[in-house]
This record gives C-alpha cells, structure tokens and sequence, in this order.
C-alpha cells in the first residue's frame, strides 16, 4: 500500500517497464479469465477493461494511486455541497438535478431538492402543454417547430441527447438547435419553417452569450418581422439563471426556467437546460433519464473504489495517458443516434480537465486532460480508423453499444455488432507478418507480391480498448453512460489535481472577438495589432 501520490506514480512507472514489452495476445494466452478478471457490471450495463495494456497488479496500484489523490474525499465533498470549484467560489451539485429528497443534498444548509423539484416540475409541464398544444401561439395554434438556441454546455447535451433519443420523440414538435454566431445556422434551422408555428427556446445560463445574444435577437426579428412585437411574445421561452436578461429581452418571467450556480454549464444536461429534449421526448422519458443519471450517481457515491465503474474508467484514461502516453482519445459508439456523444464528451472532458495549474496555481507535475474525439462506427472505419490500426500514434478507443438494435431494420444490428467486435479484436490481436504471408501464400499471391505487400498488410495490434455494452439505447441507459463520464472526469481532475469546474481557458478569445469586431469598418485603425491580424483584417475588408 503507497502513503504518497508521488509514491503511487512510481510504483505505476514501474508495471509499465513490466508491461510494455508485454502484447496483449499474450495477456489474453496467459489468463483465459481475462476477461472476467477485468469486465465490471451494474445491472445490464458491462465495461470491459481486458483489452486494455494493464495487469491485476497495475489495477491495484492505480486504485492505490486514487487513494492517494483523495478521490474519495473529495467525492464526498462534492455530495456534501462543499465548494469545491474553488476558482469560482460555488458548490458543484449537478448530481442534485436528479436527486430525491431521500438523498439529502443540501448546499449552503439548504435543501436543493426543495429548489430543484418546483422547477423541474414547471418546465416539464411546459414541454408537455407544447408538445399537446396546450400552449399556443396567439391564434391558438400548435407550436409543430422547436429551435433551442444555444452553446457549449446550453447546446452540446441536447444536441446530442435529442438525436440518441429520436426513437423516443413521437407526437411532439419537431426541435432542432442553432448554436454559431455564423447566420448561417439560424439561416438554414429556419428556412423552411413557418415563423407563426415556431417557438424559440433561448438557452444561456449567463444570458450574456455573443452568440447566443445575437442569434436570439435575430430570431426575435424574424418573427416580429412575419407576425409584429405583440403576438412575437408567445414565440420565445428561456433557460438561464439571469432574470434580469431575460426580463430586458422581453421574455415573461413564466416562460424563463432557472437553475443555480451550483451547476456547471456542461453539467447542465439535467437542469432545465434539458427542456428541448423534454419537449421531445416528454415528461415521462425525461423523467427515465433522470433516473439513469441517479443510478449512476449513487453507484459512484457508495460503491468501493475497486468496483466503482467511473472510477476505474478514470483510472484506466490516466493509465493511457501518464503511463503510456497517449496524447487523445477516441469514442466510437456503435449507435449512429450517438453520432454526437464525442462533441458533447469533448466539452466536457476537455473543458473540465484542459488545465495547466492545479487547484493552488501552481504548474500541473503530470500530464492533463487529453484531447477528445470520435464518431459513429462503422463510419468511423472508414474515415480514420486507418490511422488508428497502423498510424504510428496509439490512440485508445472507448467503444459502446447497445445489444439491442435501435431501428426496426433488426437484422442489421448484427453486422453492426460484428463490426464492433472487430475492431476491438483487430486492435488488440493485430496480425503478424507471419499470418499475412501464410495467408497471401494460400490465396495463391506471387512470392514478389507477397515480399512487397506483407509490411503494409501488417496489423501490429497491442492498441487499447474499453467496451461498454448496455442492452439498448434508451433514456434510462443514456443517463447512466452519461453520469458514468460526468464522474469520470471528476476522478481524473482529482488525480491531476485540477479543478475541473472552471473555464478561464475560453475568456480571452471572447473579449478579443469583442474588441476585434468594431476593427472590421473599414475607416477603423489597425496599428495597434500585430502585422498578422492586421494584415489578414486588410484582406477581408478587400475581400468583402
Ligand atoms: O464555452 C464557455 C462557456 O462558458 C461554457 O462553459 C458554457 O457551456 C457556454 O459557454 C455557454 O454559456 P451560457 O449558457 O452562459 O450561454
């Protein structure tokens, strides 16, 4: 057992002299067991470690590793409402979102779920009067067309949890989102919408959002410009925690849905920030969401490190990335309705862990956050996964899927399944020159054609993968992954010792883009920028 961090560390940079010249083949000879040595489970959800570049050895000393780092404690004071986002001075309680009174979360001595339930409630009754057509525009007619606009955490999880849940959305109104401050997003949702039957959503916790500002004016235009000021009102409703904004946009206090500053705004899912996806998938589904969610939350809560699912799935990240050093990493759910989960888990990994210093300041001793990404399998094979067989960078996978199909065409889900099942194996078996040449031979390849091509034939394999396998894509299992991420990042920002709950990383570009705006006119002057932005600025204005 290690008393320190830096003890831990070492004890970890040692299994990897051991391990590194150790091929996952022979893992996988060596221990028929593998895999239920290292596959943890709650309920249907499986996450299987044993493709991963690790030993029973290395799992001990990374959970010794978390136990060094705190994560237990500071789980414990993020449940207990301590204001752990240090920076900003607030509470972190994203988990209170789907608390039960029965969880007792309370911040500052107050009880969130006296806070949360009202608000929930309101804002669930609203999605289902909108999509019953119980609220109208003035004339009495059904809203047909949603637009949440919005960005990052106001944006990102709808996005993503509207299309992972299509199969859920039947009846209500169509929504759809627009995020960049490019006109063209608003240009292209609303095109081919009727403004007397759209309703706007104006999703911005801070309200003070350029983008989201801007577009929601734009919005406010297109409307009042088709139907005049007085019957635009009944076409706008917000999510924010800024009365005051949305009070001046001309929002009635009814029709805005608040949260608190205790939640962050990529945590912010299940907050009433959710409300898009409330009006398409009703009060009923997003109700099973929030359960998935809670699931997960007191998994995380209670359970002992060593079963705990986020915390091993944040143990086996760092793994990857101090230990072996591997710079990204790459989600590929086998659902195409999770096309966006790898741009939603990018704000929130990325965002949450991109950090330099540590909660005191100082420099970070280790490496931080990697980079995140990915897409849909099978379409990703055919864009990138070239690279990530036989590229000379090793890119750690997060696969997911569901045993369930998610459409009616069933019979596909097999080839989907099998495709899935693949690429892991391929990942990690590789395929030796050997096999090639024997395998060239048998096809009947000429000698010199099998000498040229056996090298670029060559899988090396040894490629790390996690597969998490849920029975299917529902609301409930989409909260559960979702939360199972959430405390994820929060155990790697404890073992980096980072606070995951700022963003000062963003600030700079947005009061720049502020200050660069006006530099656009073509009589503004330049000379205080730099000869790059200056000259590029004399580009557009010729260009414009
Ligand atoms: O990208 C920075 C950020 O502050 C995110 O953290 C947040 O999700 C997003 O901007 C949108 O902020 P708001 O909801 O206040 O418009």
């Amino acid at each position: 057992m290690v008393q320190s961090v830096e003890q831990a560390w070492n004890v970890l940079a040692t299994d990897w002299e051991r391990l590194e010249p150790v091929h996952l083949r022979e893992m996988f000879a060596d221990d028929p067991e593998r895999f239920a040595q290292f596959s943890f489970s709650l309920d249907d959800l499986t996450i299987d470690f044993s493709k991963e570049r690790v030993d029973a050895a290395a799992m001990v000393h990374l959970l010794d590793l978390a136990r060094a780092a705190g994560v237990e404690t500071r789980r414990d004071a993020m449940f207990a409402g301590e204001y752990i986002n240090t920076t900003e001075d607030r509470a972190v309680m994203h988990m209170a979102l789907r608390g039960t009174p029965e969880d007792g979360y309370q911040v500052d001595g107050q009880a969130t779920a006296e806070l949360v339930a009202p608000v929930l409630e309101t804002f669930l009754q609203f999605a289902d009067d909108v999509r019953a057509g119980r609220i109208t525009n003035a004339k009495g007619m059904a809203f047909t067309d949603v637009i949440n606009i919005g960005i990052g955490g106001s944006d990102l999880g709808p996005v993503m949890a509207v299309r992972a849940l299509s199969k859920f959305a039947s009846e209500g109104p169509n929504v759809y989102f627009v995020s960049n401050v490019d006109g063209a997003h608003l240009r292209d949702a609303t095109r081919d919408l009727n403004p007397e039957t759209t309703l706007f959503l104006i999703a911005s916790k801070s309200f003070t959002t350029q983008e989201t500002m801007i577009n929601a004016q734009a919005a406010k235009n297109w409307v009042e410009n088709s139907l005049g000021v007085e019957a635009a009102k009944s076409h706008f409703a917000a999510v924010s925690t800024n009365l005051a904004a949305t009070g001046a946009f001309g929002i009635a206090p009814e029709r805005v849905f608040g949260f608190w500053d205790w939640v962050g705004g990529r945590y912010s899912l299940t907050s009433s920030i959710g409300l898009s996806l409330a009006i398409a998938i009703g009060s009923g589904n997003f109700r099973a969401f929030l359960d998935g969610f809670r699931d997960m939350d007191q998994h995380f809560k209670t359970t002992p490190l060593a079963q705990n699912l986020p915390v091993l799935l944040a143990l086996i990240g760092v793994w990857r990335r101090n230990i072996m050093g591997c710079a990204t990493v790459a989600l590929i759910p086998y659902n195409q309705r999770l096309e966006n989960f790898s741009s939603y888990l990018q704000q929130m990994d990325m965002e949450s862990n991109g950090k330099r210093v540590t909660k005191e300041g100082a420099s970070v001793a280790t490496k931080t956050g990697p980079v995140i990404w990915g897409d849909a399998g099978t379409n990703a094979q055919h864009s990138f996964f070239q690279l990530i067989h036989q590229g000379t960078d090793i890119v750690p996978i997060d696969f997911m899927i569901s045993a369930q199909p998610t459409s009616y065409l069933v019979d596909q889900h097999d080839l989907l399944t099998a495709n899935f099942l693949a690429q892991s194996h391929a990942l990690a078996f590789g395929k030796t020159s050997a096999e090639v040449r024997k395998e060239m031979v048998a096809a009947g390849d000429a000698p010199a054609r099998v000498d040229a091509l056996v090298a670029h034939r060559t899988f090396p394999g040894n490629r790390p993968s996690t597969s998490i396998l849920y029975r299917s894509l529902t609301p409930y299992s989409l909260g559960r992954l979702i939360a199972l991420y959430e405390h994820k990042v929060f155990v790697q920002g404890v073992i980096w010792n980072v606070n995951s709950f700022d963003q000062w990383g963003v600030e700079l570009g947005k009061v720049m883009a502020g200050q660069l705006t006006p530099m656009l006119d073509d009589d503004a002057d330049l000379s205080a920028l730099n000869s790059s932005t200056s000259g590029l600025i004399k580009k557009i204005r010729a260009l414009k």
